[in-house]
């Protein structure tokens, strides 16, 4: 090998390295990219349910019945808004037990087995349409 061959071969290994170099680094960007696009799909599908939609995904009627007209262990969800306003009703969400009156001793006491969940770990903007939609009914 001449002397300007073996700078041609050394750059020529270099010139492959840094190829490949690149390749590794973009391929993860595009993972990242990928994540992030997953991500906001989600928050969109998040965003644009309902407070319907949410009451059905978080086991709401299982307890309170498919169309909320109560059941043998919980009561009906109609007509609710002549006892709430929109803040304590989404207050009541995230801690029932912290509220007591006439009304609510006599739901515990009829469905005495049965503890209606605080759902405080739901996001606030979810629990403020699941309120909402419960003082539409
Ligand atoms: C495990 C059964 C159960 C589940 C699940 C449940 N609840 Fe309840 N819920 C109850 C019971 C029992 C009561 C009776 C009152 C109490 O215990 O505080 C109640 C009471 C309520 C009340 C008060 C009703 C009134 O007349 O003022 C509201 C509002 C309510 N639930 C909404 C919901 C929502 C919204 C969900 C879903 C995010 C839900 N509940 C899930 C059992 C349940």
């Amino acid at each position: 090998m001449t002397n300007a061959q073996k700078w041609l071969a050394a750059f020529l290994g270099l010139f492959i390295v840094l190829f490949l170099l690149g390749r590794i680094t973009n391929n993860k960007n595009e993972a990242s990219v990928n994540e992030n696009k997953y991500a906001e799909k989600t928050m969109q599908s998040n965003e644009q349910k309902d407070g319907l939609q949410l009451i059905q995904e978080n086991g709401c009627t299982a307890c309170h019945g498919q169309n909320l007209e109560g059941s043998n262990i919980a009561p009906a969800l109609v007509n609710i808004k002549k006892y709430w306003d929109r803040d304590n009703l989404i207050n009541y969400l995230r801690n029932p037990s912290s509220f007591s009156n006439d009304r609510l001793k006599q739901y515990r006491l009829k469905y005495k087995n049965i503890i209606m969940p605080s759902f405080n770990n739901l996001d606030i903007k979810d629990l403020g349409k699941i309120a909402d939609y419960l003082m539409t009914r």
